[in-house]
């Protein structure tokens, strides 16, 4: 494995890497992508095997122009309405944190989307990421870079901890901005459905084309048998550190008593304040972590990972968590806790 800094020479290397059927792991906004060449059966299945994915579980094709969008989708297959509504999220989202599920072409081969006939596709707003996508081909797959159900990564050093000599190069671009996943929107069948929340907020959206369908909750969507599986985002538990989690509204989390040897991760330092007064003869037993001081929703969402990470190489007992406000990258903070949360 070769671990380089994003610069020009180890994007064309890496893009050398994955026209000839290698795995190059790359930064993007959200999170590190896993990348094959999105044409290349073989290339694709190593990613499966690479990240212990199941195979009922589709990968995500990248795009870097919208030009490119027809190869990876099959846009004659949609109706005039969806056409639009398609055109107005491209327009004004994209290249951002947004991926749209769309009827997939003939040319992505089927192990891609796991036999689906739809694509989950991404056009990301990173600019190494568009390099390397444009100089390989024109379309990657990249699940994120992590083994299945762990942690996303924000940071090349937890693709290096995670996947290790797994993959052939590792570019290094530093955290990643937004630090949470894209926003995986349904807009081929008559619901239009966010199967995932993510980095686009659903208002985001909903400014543009009207009201949309949240995603189903964790409960209600644990269909891990395939066939039965949405999006499989939506798996209960994933994401998941490897240390115990639970998560709390402020209140009860004030409310309850203080969990020795437990790390608490509170949203905002207010909370945190308020929570330190009232188990002050508690508080030294116990590891202390706020998301944003200022109870910033964006900074908030750009730590989640970085943070749960560390908590999780710490050796705690336990990690206690404080739900975000559910609004704009609350609602994706709080799906990402929630399913932490699920043993
Ligand atoms: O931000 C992101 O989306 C990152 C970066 C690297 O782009 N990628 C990422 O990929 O999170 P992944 O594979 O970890 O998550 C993509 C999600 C999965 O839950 C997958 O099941 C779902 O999208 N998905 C992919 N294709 C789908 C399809 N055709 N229909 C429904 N869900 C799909
Ligand atoms: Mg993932």
């Amino acid at each position: 494995m070769e671990y380089l800094r994003v610069s020009p020479e180890s994007l064309k290397l890496a893009a050398e890497v994955l026209r000839s059927g290698g795995l190059v792991a790359f930064p993007t906004e959200t999170v590190y992508g896993l990348g094959a060449d999105a044409f290349n059966p073989e290339a694709l299945a190593k990613v499966f095997e690479v990240k212990g994915r199941p195979r009922f579980d589709p990968l995500i094709i990248h795009i870097a122009a919208v030009e490119t969008l027809e190869e990876a989708a099959a846009l004659s297959l949609l109706g005039e309405e969806t056409r639009q509504k398609l055109f107005l999220l491209a327009e004004n989202l994209w290249p951002g944190p947004l991926s749209l599920i769309l009827p997939k072409s003939k040319k992505i081969p089927g192990i891609a989307t796991a036999g689906l006939a739809t694509a989950a596709i991404p056009f990301p707003a990173h600019e190494a990421a568009q390099e390397l996508i444009s100089l390989s081909g024109g379309a990657v797959a990249a699940p994120s870079a992590n083994p299945f159900g762990a942690l996303s990564p924000t940071r090349a050093e937890h693709v290096r901890d995670g996947l290790g000599d797994k993959v052939d190069i590792i570019l290094d671009g530093g955290p990643a901005q937004i630090g949470l996943e894209s926003t995986v929107l349904d807009i081929t069948s008559g619901d239009i459905r966010i199967l995932r929340p993510g980095g686009t907020p659903k208002e985001a959206i909903e400014r543009l084309i009207g009201p949309v369908q949240d995603a189903l909750c964790p409960q209600e969507s644990d269909k891990s048998v395939p066939g039965g599986l949405v999006s499989p985002g939506q798996l209960k538990s994933h994401y998941a550190p490897k240390t115990p989690l639970s998560v709390f509204s402020r209140e009860e989390l004030i409310r309850r008593p203080c969990e020795t040897g437990a790390a608490y991760l509170f949203f905002d330092g207010a909370a945190r304040e308020t929570w330190l007064t009232a188990h002050a003869a508690y508080a030294d037993n116990v590891v202390v972590r706020v998301l944003s001081e200022t109870g910033s929703l964006i900074e908030a969402a750009s730590r989640l990972f970085e943070v749960l990470h560390e908590l999780e190489k710490g050796g705690h007992r336990q990690i206690i968590a404080q739900f975000a406000a559910q609004e704009g990258l609350g609602a994706a903070i709080n799906d990402r806790l929630r399913r932490a949360a699920v043993f």
